[in-house]
């Protein structure tokens, strides 16, 4: 079973597809860590992610980079979200999302573009969404346990920001899937959002 799972940044998703995972027993990939691998690594090679050769070089990057902390900050997403809106990139990233989700037995994959490019044919797909104060405040949380100093309205414009280049960019924008069902988390607890998405997989899913 190949399950979809797309949204913005701190909607949730994350947390629901490594539970979707656990629970129907399939692997999982974060496909927005492979484009905070090549925004890192554009960085790490001092050359510029607005730059499409500079950033499809970066595509390359060395397999042990995704175990790279720095991975999960914030201005590693914000260079994520710049490298992503050249084709290029997401050329060169495509078969390797495209070989896990076709892996026997299935897979989950949570990211921007996994049901309308990635896996069209998924078996279950979910959008995930929230608010932005309500994805500000779980991400200030998040911040604030690792020690780092930054206000909400810092991240919500943060957010804001990287909303508008996903959903706004040429190539493969974020957007809601026809047939995707909608999760909207603001108001739900993890518990509560991973038990709505297992039902909505459930009742989208025909058992193989
Ligand atoms: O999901 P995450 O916040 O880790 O993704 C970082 C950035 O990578 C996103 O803002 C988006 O621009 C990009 N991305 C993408 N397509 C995906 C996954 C992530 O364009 N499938």
């Amino acid at each position: 079973m190949i399950i979809a799972v797309d949204g913005p940044t701190a909607s949730g998703k994350g947390t629901i597809a490594k539970a979707l995972a656990a629970h129907f027993g399939v692997p999982h990939l974060d496909t927005g860590l492979l484009y905070r691998a090549v925004g890192r690594q554009v960085f790490l090679d001092g050359r510029n992610p607005d730059d499409g050769g500079d950033a499809l070089a970066a595509t390359s990057f060395p397999e042990s980079l995704l175990d790279d902390p720095e991975l999960r900050s914030e201005a590693t997403g914000g260079l994520a979200s710049r490298v992503s809106v050249h084709p290029s990139v997401r050329k060169a990233l495509l078969e390797r999302q495209q070989t896990f989700a076709n892996q026997p037995g299935g897979a989950v994959l949570d990211g921007r573009d996994i049901a309308t490019v990635i896996a069209p044919h998924a078996d279950a797909k979910l959008f995930v969404t929230a608010s932005v104060p309500a994805r500000a405040q779980r991400r200030w949380l998040e911040m604030s346990r690792r020690g780092e100093n930054v206000t909400r309205e810092e991240i919500e414009a943060d957010l804001a920001a990287r909303d508008e280049r996903d959903r706004n960019r040429a190539e493969a924008p974020l957007r809601q899937a026809e047939g995707a069902a909608l999760l909207d988390t603001s108001d739900l607890s993890p518990e509560t959002a991973i038990a709505a998405a297992i039902a909505l997989v459930e009742s989208q899913a025909v058992p193989r």
